[in-house]
């Protein structure tokens, strides 16, 4: 069932920048951007528009998508929770734009203040709007194997949430494991769950690398055929609303994982490795891609 091909978003500069506690400029931002499409990438999640209050880091949303040089064939991605988000993402051209729910009602309560259900009837306009303007829209699930308030999230609230996203016509969903505590036959569970909604082509793998995990639990999905990734260059990153979360997977690490089974990206890896070191010396900390380490040590 292995793809013989796969997509990667690379989420680095809005998953992995979002938490950042000291302010990262704009102009790395955009730099940053630029590295990751020099070295291949075709997706790539910029920003978020969100309250500046609940994440200080992503404020300069505007800046950096109008700093960014756009190539053609790479599709830029922003989140934007509500109307109010996909209004002013709007005046940025995004290509898609990201409504964000959780599979947990008290994650969905502490991430965007409402529970899943409100979420779903802020959404729905959202997703109508981005449509009508021919914005591609994907969901993105939260908490879908655990919860940090909650513990073990069933693949029932999957399959709950998958429903409702596809009944507002939400076109792609992600499946993220936001805390990292998955293993693969759980990942696998919250996929099919999610399967009985969407395509296999609709749906995507988010997995966060808190215990180490990613890239098993990435192995998991690909075996069940899932071509779609989520991952973040270094592995920055980590959620404000999930303390202690680490970041995703590192691109590095899975760009490596299918080079070596011979599965195709269009990434170069040594491009990749150095947009990752340009990143974690402006943060001024070691990657946490150990792919990076390694072959940044011959
Ligand atoms: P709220 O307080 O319920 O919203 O927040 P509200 O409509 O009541 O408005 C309150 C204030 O926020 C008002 O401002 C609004 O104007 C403003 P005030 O009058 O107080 O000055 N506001 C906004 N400002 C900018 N952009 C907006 C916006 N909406 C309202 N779009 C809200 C609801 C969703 C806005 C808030 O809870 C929020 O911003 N949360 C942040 C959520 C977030 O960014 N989390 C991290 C990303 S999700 C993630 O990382 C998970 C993911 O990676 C998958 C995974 O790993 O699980 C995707
Ligand atoms: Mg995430």
């Amino acid at each position: 069932n292995l793809p013989s091909r796969v997509k990667i978003v690379d989420v680095g500069p809005r998953d992995g920048l979002q938490n950042e506690k000291q302010p990262v400029p704009a102009a790395v931002k955009i730099e940053l951007v630029h590295r990751l499409q020099a070295a291949g990438l075709k997706e790539i999640e910029v920003t978020s528009y969100v309250s500046p209050k609940w994440v200080p880091q992503m404020a300069d949303n505007h800046a950096v998508m109008q700093g960014v040089r756009r190539q053609p064939g790479v599709r830029y991605s922003v989140l934007t929770p509500n109307l109010k988000g996909f209004e002013a993402a709007l005046a940025d051209k995004p290509d898609e734009i990201v409504v964000f729910g959780a599979a947990s009602e008290a994650f969905s309560q502490k991430n965007i203040n409402c529970s899943i259900a409100e979420s779903i009837e802020r959404f729905a306009p959202v997703v109508q709007a981005a449509k009508a303007a021919g914005i591609a829209v994907r969901g993105a699930m939260s908490c879908t194997v655990g919860c940090p308030y909650e513990g073990d999230v069933p693949p029932s609230r999957v399959d709950y949430l998958a429903g409702l996203m596809k009944g507002i016509g939400v076109e792609h969903v992600g499946v993220a494991d936001t805390i990292g505590v998955g293993t693969p036959k759980k990942v696998q569970a919250a996929i099919e769950a999610t399967l009985k909604h969407f395509h296999i082509d609709q749906v995507s793998g988010h997995f966060h690398d808190t215990y180490g995990q990613a890239v098993a639990n990435t192995l998991a999905a690909l075996e069940m055929g899932v071509w779609h990734h989520d991952t973040s260059v270094a592995g920055l990153g980590g959620c404000p609303y999930a303390k202690g979360a680490t970041g995703n997977v590192a691109t590095e690490d899975v760009v490596y994982l299918l080079h070596g089974m011979g599965i195709e990206t269009g990434i170069d890896l040594d491009a990749l490795i150095d947009a990752g070191t340009y990143i974690s010396e402006q943060l001024g900390r070691p990657t946490n891609s150990r792919v990076a380490r390694a072959l940044l040590a011959k």
